[in-house]
């Protein structure tokens, strides 16, 4: 058996074409939806991130900005900057590229945007609402699997989820997102010892560590759905999962390729983020 494989640049695709249907009507109400991305320093592959969200928001019809700043900027001026921005009535998002300098903390950073215009869902006010159900602004990535896995009809409620990864931005919130859709939830992190005891009980697997092959053919189970966050940059410059993509496809039923699949789907719902700022959400 050889597994679906979930492709998340078409999916993406489907949801902006339904996204700037949204955008056109906001727009006849005067109101055109407008993303400023902060970008410090010049990491190539922040960069390349940065320009992928540029990209799709022009396409379809949101506006957006990208404010280049040194690597050398303070604290202060980052924060007054950000401040700024909370004011700015033309901006509906603010997204600051992660990572900063090491002269800048970066909770601080998170905090000091205005939840009603984070659209990343990093500020601990949106992460609070999540964790407690109410409406909020999701983080991208966790919002971008539960989106591909309801696109597949898979069945989430009653489902043994595996996280592997406890970061801020992905394994710790993905875990919550599915425990809302009433999964059972287990996390893994580096610590876990005898994770393949886990990982097999899996019938949702989701990745998420940043290192290539960390999860071979042995740790799944058969028939499993396998999620991959991973994006790393091999030496001959191509990109791979945390993943073994070949050997673990033919145990599985779904999994998710990289590139063209979790990636993808992380810009298309800060489009979705940034639509609903521009709507309004009351915080
Ligand atoms: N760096 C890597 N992923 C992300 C993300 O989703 N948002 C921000 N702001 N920075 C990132």
């Amino acid at each position: 058996m050889s597994a679906v494989v979930m492709d998340g640049k078409e999916l993406a695709k489907s949801l902006r074409v339904k996204m700037k249907d949204e955008v056109a009507a906001l727009k006849e109400k005067g109101i055109t939806p407008h993303l400023t991305v902060v970008l410090v320093g010049d990491d190539p592959a922040s960069k390349s991130y940065v320009n992928g969200k540029k990209k799709a928001s022009a396409e379809i019809g949101m506006e957006s900005d990208v404010l280049e700043l040194p690597d050398t900027i303070t604290e202060k001026d980052l924060l007054d900057l950000i401040d700024k921005l909370n004011s700015d009535e033309k901006v509906h998002g603010i997204l600051v590229q992660l990572p900063l300098p090491k002269q800048i903390s970066e909770q601080k950073v998170i905090e000091a945007i205005s939840p009603a215009k984070d659209v990343d869902g990093f500020h601990p006010i949106n992460i609070g609402r999540m964790m407690t159900g109410q409406d909020a602004f999701l983080p991208c990535t966790p919002s971008g699997i539960i989106a591909m896995l309801n696109e597949n009809n898979i069945e989430i409620t009653g489902k043994h989820a595996v996280v592997v990864g406890r970061s801020n931005i992905v394994g710790k919130p993905v875990g919550q997102l599915l425990l809302n859709e009433n999964a059972t939830v287990t996390y893994c992190h580096s610590k876990t010892t005898d994770l393949k005891s886990y990982t097999t009980q899996a019938d949702i697997l989701v990745v998420a560590v940043g290192k290539p092959h960390s999860i071979g053919e042995a740790f799944v189970k058969p028939g499993a759905v396998v999620i991959d966050v991973g994006i790393n940059r091999m030496e001959n410059g191509k990109l791979t999962g945390d993943v073994d993509f070949d050997a673990v496809k033919e145990k599985v039923s779904y999994i998710t390729p990289v590139p063209r699949g979790v990636g993808p789907m992380t810009i298309a719902m800060l489009l979705k983020n940034t639509i609903k700022a521009a709507k309004g959400l009351d915080l």
